[in-house]
């Protein structure tokens, strides 16, 4: 079957890739992807997310949420599809519960361009695999538990017999659909499943038939679930994260970790740092059998410009350490890819504090980030071309020469650069902020800042941490905020 647009889409990553290259702070050429997501409407409350949050209204649900409507979707797609190879979804919200599904699943057949949902698997049934049938090349499930009570312990109104159910149907549907959809489930490590892990993983390859598990890292996202935070644990955490790289290589499962090892809280190493673990790892263990997989997407196989592929990698286990890419300018000097140059992000409609509708572009999604403008009043390229995203491209083609404590704020905690899983950068700490254009990117935004929301998680830290690591972390906190002129 031919992918229409397939022809303009390699060239303009070419260009791409020759503009990253020579480190033009205006690029003509789009990123080859991005994070499309047209709504944050879900069916569930998982206790690791903002929805389970206490100080939701009774009766909260978020399964009406604002979607984007389709005069958007269809102008941001004519503008942006033909270059795109794939988009994902991936921060908040059940893509299946979009009632424009089908229509949006006939726009990307259009314009040849591939769908990667992150979804619950609640409304994964067989009736909605051939809507996505062609269209969706790769699929991942968040799982926290491989048994009903742990399941619906973490996902708490969530039906596990249900959801088991649907993925094990996907995973024999595929057969049927073009191309092969690679199939990852995911975990969101906590306190409660982190001593479950290898159980975990035989339950996934062996019942459901999975291709790929992936452990993720816990971010802070409200106040009742921080009593799954591990950053007490990194011993146990590491302990359990070697058992179950040994016993995926074994079993030769394929397994993505955040990170190959934690640091202590104060961010010192107990033995090797992460990096040295990965590259341990790395070295060690026996290449994947990668063959055989011709009925996967080429995306899937190859992955991207980047050299980005997240699915079949050389070896069976790997973390984000040995995932961050960067290239070569033509200068010599190496430029590190992330979002704001690959993967820019279309969130779903807000109002903004000017009181406007909003359609935001941002470079990333759960980190503190860049707003670069609003979809609703210019276009894309437009936004492209301004000032603040030129900034930030500078910034990034030039930050391997700048020391990290005077980086731009959002830049200096982010795990694209640097994967250590720190509490400053997924903890309470980082709570979202934003910076909208015209913002000082090396100042913290005052509009953004919650006092009370901040004492309340300081006592919330407080009780679980005590004093000495609490006044240590707020002296750390108060000065990234204020520490700069
Ligand atoms: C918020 S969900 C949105 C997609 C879909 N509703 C789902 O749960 O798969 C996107 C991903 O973020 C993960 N996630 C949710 N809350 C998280 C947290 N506090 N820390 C880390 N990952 C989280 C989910 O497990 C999921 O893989
Ligand atoms: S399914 Fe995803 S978006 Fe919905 S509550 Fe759970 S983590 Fe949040
Ligand atoms: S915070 Fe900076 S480094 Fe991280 S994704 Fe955004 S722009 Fe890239």
């Amino acid at each position: 079957m031919s992918r229409p647009y397939l022809k303009l889409k390699m060239e303009n990553e070419q260009r791409l890739l020759a503009e990253i290259r020579a480190k033009e702070p205006r690029l003509t050429a789009f990123p080859p992807r991005c994070t499309f997501e047209i709504s944050w409407r879900c069916n569930y409350r998982c206790k690791k997310c903002t929805y389970s949050k206490l100080t939701r209204p009774e009766g909260f649900s978020a399964t009406n949420y604002p979607e984007w409507n389709w005069d958007d979707i269809e102008r941001i797609a004519e503008e942006y599809f033909p270059t795109c190879r794939l988009t994902q979804s991936t921060l908040l919200g059940e893509p299946f519960l979009s009632p424009q599904l089908g229509n949006l699943m006939n726009l990307y057949r259009r314009f040849g361009v591939y769908y990667r949902p992150t979804t619950n698997g609640s409304l994964l049934t067989e009736d909605k695999l051939d809507t996505v049938n062609g269209v969706v090349d790769w699929l991942k499930c968040s799982f926290d538990g491989h048994t009903a009570d742990l399941y619906e312990r973490l996902h708490l109104n969530g039906n596990f017999a249900a959801v088991v159910r649907n993925l094990k149907t996907f995973s024999q549907y595929r057969r049927y659909m073009t191309p092969f959809p690679w199939f990852r489930i995911g975990m969101v490590l906590m306190r409660s499943n982190m001593n479950h892990l290898k159980e975990y993983a035989d339950f996934v390859f062996q019942e459901i038939g999975v291709d790929e598990m992936e452990i993720m890292a816990l971010n802070y996202a409200n106040d009742q679930m921080t009593d799954e935070f591990y950053w007490d644990l990194e011993d146990d955490v590491n302990a359990r994260l070697d058992e179950l790289v040994e016993h995926c290589i074994d079993k030769k499962y394929r397994l993505r970790l955040p990170f190959a090892r934690m640091p202590r809280m104060d961010g010192t190493w107990n033995g090797p740092t992460g990096r040295r673990r990965a590259d341990e790892i790395a070295r060690s263990q026996p290449a994947a059998d990668n063959s055989g997989y011709e009925a996967y997407s080429e995306e899937v196989r190859v992955g991207d410009i980047f050299g980005n592929r997240q699915t079949l990698e050389k070896g069976y286990v790997w973390s984000n350490e040995m995932r961050i890419s960067r290239i070569e300018g033509v200068d010599g000097s190496w430029v590190g890819i992330c979002p704001a140059l690959n993967r820019p992000f279309f969130k779903p409609p807000t109002v903004e504090s000017d009181g406007k509708d909003w359609i935001k572009v941002e470079s990333c999604g759960s980190c503190s980030t860049y707003v670069f403008g609003n979809l609703k009043e210019r276009s894309f390229s437009d936004i492209y071309a301004s000032p603040m995203y030129r900034q930030v491209r500078t910034f990034l083609y030039n930050r391997y020469d700048i020391p990290r404590d005077d980086w731009m704020i959002p830049c200096k905690h982010c795990l694209c650069v640097d994967p250590v899983y720190r509490y400053e950068s997924n903890g309470v700490p980082n709570v979202g902020l934003r910076f909208f254009p015209g913002a000082d990117l090396y100042r913290p935004p005052r509009n953004t800042f919650n006092q009370s929301g901040l004492l309340r998680r300081t006592w919330d830290y407080w009780r679980q941490h005590g004093f000495a690591s609490t006044v240590r972390t707020a002296v750390r906190f108060i000065g990234d905020r204020y520490g700069r002129s």
